[in-house]
């Protein structure tokens, strides 16, 4: 069991990625914590997650509301007295080609994506530098390294999202905390579920491997980079995306 007695919080984790990245650190002994939106879809994971662990649990949050996560993370904090792991996964995308995009879009995402991020890490960080031990990870996008057209606020939020994991680690780098951006390629989720076919296929003519990854591909990075194998890690961002970005 390679987490074992840690106690793992993971935002968007109901379904996709985080449900994944979840499943697979509840499957080596880590108590995981999932933060979502609806309440019926965060019931429906941890019951899943309980048949792996049985310390699985939700709590409503949206990573926008500076308050409720401060709140959660202190309820979460009480109920576990320790807090060894941040996935900062929750993410959305609303594309339009830059000359059409609605401010209120590019606000919503950079929001959820960039601010949701900052927002969960500087609220775990006081706990992470009270037991001087901890393990940031953000899910940015290959999309924060390439840009995208039609993708201008889910780029920046993603670039910025690597930006942030540097200063992460420089910042909390001398208390044992380590932060690592993964930067996922083209993953099957809902997020691409609304792509046709033909999109589909013609990503996969420019990935190496041909192929879109799975949630499983992202969940085995993110425990190898929680674990203590990567104890001499941080500051990166590791690219899952069969070799679209090289
Ligand atoms: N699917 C891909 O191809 C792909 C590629 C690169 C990066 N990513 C990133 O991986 C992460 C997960 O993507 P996915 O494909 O599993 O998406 P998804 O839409 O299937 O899941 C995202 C989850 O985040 C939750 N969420 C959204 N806004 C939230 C908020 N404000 N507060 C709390 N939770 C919120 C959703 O309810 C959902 O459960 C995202 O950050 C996404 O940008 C995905």
């Amino acid at each position: 069991m390679r987490l074992e007695n840690k106690v793992a919080v993971i935002t968007g984790g109901a379904r996709g990625i985080g449900y994944s990245i979840a499943e697979k650190f509840a499957s080596e002994g880590a108590k995981v914590v999932i933060l979502d939106l609806n309440q019926d879809s965060i019931d429906k994971a941890v019951a899943k997650l309980n048949k792996l662990q049985e310390d699985a649990t939700g709590y409503i949050a949206d990573v926008t509301n500076s308050q409720q996560i401060t709140d959660i993370f202190k309820q979460i904090y009480k109920r576990f007295k320790q807090i060894d792991i941040l996935v900062n996964n929750a993410g959305i995308t609303k594309d339009n080609l830059m000359m059409r995009m609605k401010e209120e879009d590019w606000d919503a995402v950079i929001n959820v994506n960039l601010k949701g991020t900052f927002n969960c890490t500087q609220k775990v960080s006081r706990y992470m530098m009270k037991q001087k031990n901890g393990v940031i990870l953000n899910i940015a996008s290959v999309i924060g390294i390439m840009g995208n057209a039609g993708q201008a606020n889910y780029a920046a939020s993603k670039g910025g999202i690597i930006a942030l994991t540097k200063s992460t680690a420089k910042e909390f780098a001398s208390r044992n905390i380590r932060a690592n951006a993964i930067a996922p390629g083209f993953i099957k989720t809902e997020m691409t579920d609304n792509l046709s076919q033909e999109v589909i296929d013609k990503y996969a003519e420019v990935i190496p491997l041909n192929r879109m990854g799975t949630p499983h591909d992202v969940a085995n990075l993110c425990l190898f980079l929680a674990s203590e194998e990567a104890n001499y890690i941080t500051g990166q961002t590791i690219c899952v995306d069969g070799g679209l970005v090289m």
